[in-house]
């Protein structure tokens, strides 16, 4: 499952849990600052590939996004994590970058990068859902995605603050996780199962990481803070960029394993489930 733990330590959240967003996003914001160890050992790497004029996107979203230069004053880039994915945006042509993440640990990363590369970045501790005023209407580019939505408990809120961030003609491009990737899983024959996940089963509580990506931490799975997700469905996704007045232009499903979780299923057999999806969109008003 996208961003998940091995179900050794899951559950469903109960009906009120999920209504609490501040303790929702309280919780995360702890769990992914223990994360960060894991982004920590990814840092050198990173320097080399910004500093080599490289971009950690994928084609598909390098197609979305397109040449930057002398097009983009500022690229927004929301849930920037250790500011590697940010900085591609500065090497595709952004003038500047300003990465927006909760946790501290995170953006200590990001400015170790900042300072190694010379980026003209700058990178502010927010909660997504309350993006600091003074950004409003300065994003020629808003980018956000490879594993940001499934951590939010108010995809409305969310939708407002993308919208507001937007410059008078800018885009936005999400490339993120398909909800549909919950539902299968590899089944150690290259091909495909289904797993137990609910589509519609709301948010879930757990400890611990996917091997694939945070893996094991120094902090044991038990002791680590439980984090909330919730794999949001397309439509909720997409109506409430839709109510907040944001005019669609694109919204495609892809096949692409964005965090190589299913990278024991055989190519040709990969092709036939969405991964992943993009929208492009603008402001409508
Ligand atoms: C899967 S990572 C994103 C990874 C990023 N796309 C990359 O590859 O570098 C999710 C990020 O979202 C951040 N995050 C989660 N919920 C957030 C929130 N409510 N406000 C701000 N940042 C949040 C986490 O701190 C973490 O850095």
């Amino acid at each position: 499952m996208q961003n998940e733990p091995e179900p050794t330590d899951v559950r469903a959240a109960s009906d009120a849990e999920a209504a609490d967003t501040d303790a929702w996003h309280a919780a995360n914001r702890l769990a992914w600052d223990e994360a960060a160890e894991r982004y920590e050992g990814w840092l050198e790497e990173a320097i080399s590939l910004i500093r080599t004029g490289g971009s950690n996107l994928f084609p598909v979203e390098m197609d979305l996004i397109g040449d930057l230069r002398g097009r983009c004053r500022r690229a927004i880039h929301l849930q920037c994590a250790g500011g590697r994915d940010t900085l591609s945006l500065w090497n595709l042509g952004a003038d500047e970058v300003v990465g927006v993440d909760f946790s501290r640990r995170m953006l200590d990363l990001a400015r170790r990068l900042t300072d190694a590369t010379g980026a003209p970045a700058t990178w502010i501790e927010a909660d997504v859902l309350d993006v600091p005023h003074d950004l409003d209407g300065t994003a020629d580019l808003l980018y956000t995605g490879r594993g940001a939505i499934i951590w939010l408990a108010d995809l409305d809120r969310w939708a407002a603050v993308l919208r507001r961030l937007l410059a008078p003609g800018g885009r936005l491009v999400i490339f993120d996780g398909h909800p549909a990737e919950w539902l299968f899983d590899g089944d150690g024959d290259g091909g495909w199962t289904l797993t137990g996940y609910d589509y519609f089963g709301g948010a879930e509580i757990s400890r611990g990481w996917a091997p694939e990506y945070i893996d094991r931490l120094s902090i044991p799975d038990e002791e680590q803070h439980p984090k909330y997700a919730k794999a949001w469905t397309l439509g909720e996704i997409v109506t409430a960029l839709l109510g907040a007045g944001l005019r669609l232009q694109q919204v495609t499903e892809h096949p692409v394993d964005w965090w190589a979780g299913h990278r024991d299923v055989r190519a040709d057999q990969r092709g036939r489930v969405p991964l992943s999806f993009s929208v492009v969109a603008t402001r409508d008003r």
